[in-house]
């Protein structure tokens, strides 16, 4: 008991089943280095405010210094009896250099200790995400570079049903676009939270003459928090990131559930390299796209970690309550969690093997040019509502002749509207129909080359 730093009031030690269920050493060891970090900016400011002799703030910062050592190296024995890292780290100190280790804790508690941890981690650990992130929308637009000259035609789909042709790099560059907006939104996370709780103290703020906007200088931050309740209360700083990384998530989901399709006998249209696929233990002809099956699945994990948070928070009263201490397995699991699926999709995606014959095929088949029928009517004055249902007969025609739009001939199609003339019959071709989606954003060949060279200016 007595090793416990808030041993003084207590007269029975704790019970073997409380100390461990409310330990949290286990998995807040990953902020050792930043408790660290929080914990030398804090020493400084206390010296320079004269709180702390300058003798004193040498040792503590020396003996910081060598528990850092111990924890890099591996050699820190963490002690479930102290809780937390915060203790762990105090109490090894104290250890090291002797009781003037116990004035560092002066003007601070745990409160805004772990407030400040946490979110010094999170920025961390958000720039590095974004770096990765940055190299998977470069693999994007590399993809979409690589499949325009000629260009790779795809069915684009409605319901999941045939609906007009696109081109592959056209598809390529919706994901970077809806990516690109998942990094702008853990962008926006990062800069709300870079603000120091530092020195709010359990919650009321402190009778020392400390200085917070020394401390939130030195450690990075844009400036104290203005309230110190607010301060080591709140974590909406956290469950915006888990938001942002929720929708992430979810949008590597999308792009992983198509490239299981895709990948599919039925789709035929790629084929996964083989080291990014797995086969069965049972079935030797499988090869199955496990990878992208788990980015899918995992996004309901992270969904999940948003949710659980949402919940820990929903009418917690302020300041800070323990329940906080469950702000971080999902927080950190959520990042492990979307870091790891955009590093495999980066790595992944360039061995993509794509056909371009099944996929022109099914992009030409299934009657996808039939609104290109349509347009051709309308832009000779016909109205389209009616220029749509004189199409719906032709393919309703088609169906009972078992045709396809590129094997009528233009009597046949007189047959419908005598507005039709031989130019009509281009338009059953997969070319001429892409080539005519010029509007801006469209997926046109020139439109496309436009979007790229867009997406290439934003990236360097
Ligand atoms: N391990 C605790 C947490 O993660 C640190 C803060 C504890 N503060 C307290 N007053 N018990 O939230």
């Amino acid at each position: 008991m007595s090793q416990r730093t808030w041993g003084g009031r207590f007269s029975e030690a704790p019970h073997r089943l409380a100390q461990e269920f409310n330990a949290s050493w286990s998995f807040d060891q990953r902020l050792a280095l930043v408790d660290i970090e929080g914990s030398l900016a804090h020493a400084a400011m206390l010296a320079h405010q004269g709180i702390l002799g300058p003798e004193e703030e040498a040792q503590i910062r020396q003996g910081l210094l060598e528990v850092r050592q111990e924890i890099l190296e591996g050699r820190f024995e963490w002690r479930e009896a102290l809780e937390d890292v915060h203790m762990n780290i105090e109490t090894r100190l104290i250890e090291r250099i002797g009781p003037v280790g116990g004035k560092l804790h002066t003007a601070r508690s745990r409160n805004d200790q772990v407030a400040t941890d946490l979110r010094l981690w999170l920025r961390g650990e958000l720039s590095s995400i974004l770096a990765e992130l940055g190299v998977l929308r470069r693999v994007l637009v590399q993809e979409a570079g690589r499949f325009l000259e000629p260009p790779l035609i795809l069915p684009g789909y409605t319901h999941t049903q045939r609906a007009m042709p696109v081109l592959l790099s056209h598809w390529f560059l919706a994901y970077y676009e809806m990516i690109s907006r998942d990094a702008g939104r853990l962008q926006d996370a990062l800069d709300r939270l870079n603000e120091s709780p530092l020195g709010a103290a359990a919650l009321a703020g402190t009778g020392f003459p400390i200085d917070r906007h020394l401390t939130a200088q030195t450690l990075g931050f844009t400036r104290p928090m203005r309230n110190s309740l607010d301060a080591v209360g709140s974590r909406d700083f956290a469950l915006e990131a888990l938001a942002a990384l929720a929708i992430a998530q979810l949008t590597l989901s999308r792009l992983a559930e198509e490239i299981v399709l895709y990948s599919s006998f039925e789709f035929g249209f790629l084929t996964l390299p083989d080291a990014f696929s797995t086969g069965s233990s049972i079935m030797p002809q499988k090869k199955n796209a496990d990878h992208a099956e788990l980015i899918r699945g995992k996004a309901g994990r992270v969904l999940g970690s948003f949710v659980a948070l949402a919940t820990v928070l929903k009418g917690l009263p302020l300041a800070y309550n323990k329940d906080l201490q469950e702000d971080k397995e999902p927080l950190f699991d959520a990042c492990d969690t979307y870091r790891a699926s955009v590093k495999l999709l980066a790595a992944m995606l360039p061995g993509l093997q794509w056909h371009p014959e099944p996929m022109a095929k099914a992009a030409e088949s299934g009657f996808s040019l039939a609104t290109e029928l349509a347009d051709y009517l309308a832009e000779k004055g016909v109205p389209f509502r009616e220029a749509h249902h004189v199409v719906g007969r032709v393919v309703r025609h088609c169906l009972e002749q078992g045709k396809e739009l590129r094997d009528l001939s233009l009597s046949e199609l007189q047959g419908f509207h005598p507005a039709y003339q031989a130019d009509a019959l281009e338009l059953t071709r997969l070319e001429t129909a892409i080539h005519r989606r010029r509007s801006y954003g469209g997926t046109a060949p020139e439109a496309v080359q436009e979007a790229l060279k867009a997406a290439k200016k934003e990236l360097v």
